[in-house]
């Protein structure tokens, strides 16, 4: 599949995360349907995988739909469903094979019957990769993720007042996967500088690169100037900076 040589910027992020964005604009420039942009898109979401897992990045979470898409036009949200489908169902193997594990984070319930089942086998399939977790962020919304904690909390407490008063820790045990570590790396394609609700809670201290290039166009080589660059930067948490670059 792709050339395996590791790029020499350890340490690598622990977790980058990928905000997707573009497709519409890439189909648009050929004079497309956006959906040929989303199937496109789903290209480059391998590759990313791939790369991840070759150069030896542990953790990747790709922001697949959010809850806000749900509004755009019927036939966009049926043919993404279709795409994120097709994606499980033809990578299957190759990300058992690649030491891939799959794991869906959002309201997973909202999707409909066919992807979320194609889902639901594929991370049992793939629940024993060594080399990646794949974390695909669906009908996902940070603010509903943080809601949704709250709630279990809430339920939490009730039923066990001693649990007060609360903890961060206490808190990211109830968000969607609580062994996802924070995110080290957020990249967003396009052209756009936000999060559109991506990672609220978890994007605290993560580093961002942003890059004009459409989801479609990214491949390999822009993942590894985003790496480059994170390897460059300096990361204080609100410390004082070491000769190391990590907080004293
Ligand atoms: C990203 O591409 C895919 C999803 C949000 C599902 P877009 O569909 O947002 O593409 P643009 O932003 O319209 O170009
Ligand atoms: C963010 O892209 C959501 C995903 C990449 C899945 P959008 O295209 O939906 O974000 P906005 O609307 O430009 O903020
Ligand atoms: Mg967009």
């Amino acid at each position: 599949m792709g050339e395996a040589l590791k790029p020499d910027f350890s340490p690598l992020p622990r977790h980058v995360a990928v905000i997707m964005d573009g497709n519409g604009r890439w189909a648009k420039q050929r004079g497309k349907n956006r959906l040929l942009g989303h199937e496109a898109g789903a290209e480059s979401a391998r590759e990313a995988v791939q790369a991840c897992a070759d150069w030896g990045v542990p953790n990747l979470t790709l922001y697949a739909f959010s809850r806000e898409n749900w509004s755009r036009p019927r036939l966009e949200v049926e043919g993404l469903m279709h795409f994120l489908k097709r994606f499980l169902d033809t990578r299957e193997e190759e990300l058992v094979r690649e030491g891939v594990r799959v794991r869906g984070i959002g309201r997973l319930a909202d999707l409909p019957a066919g992807p979320l089942a194609a889902l639901r086998r594929v991370e049992a399939s793939t629940a024993q990769g060594q080399r990646l977790t794949l974390r695909l962020a669906l009908s996902y919304g940070g603010r509903q993720e943080i809601l949704d904690a709250a709630a279990t909390l809430a339920r939490r407490l009730a039923e066990n007042p001693q649990a007060a008063p609360l903890t961060e820790a206490d808190l990211r045990s109830a968000l969607y996967d609580p062994e996802m570590p924070d995110p080290d790396l957020i990249v967003r394609t396009a052209g756009e500088q936000r999060l559109s609700n991506f990672l609220l809670w978890q994007a605290s201290y993560a580093e961002f690169w942003f890059t004009e290039v459409l989801w479609p166009d990214f491949r390999r080589a822009h993942l590894l100037e985003a790496l480059r660059e994170y390897h460059g930067r300096t990361r204080r948490f609100g410390g004082v900076p070491t000769a190391e670059g990590t907080p004293a």
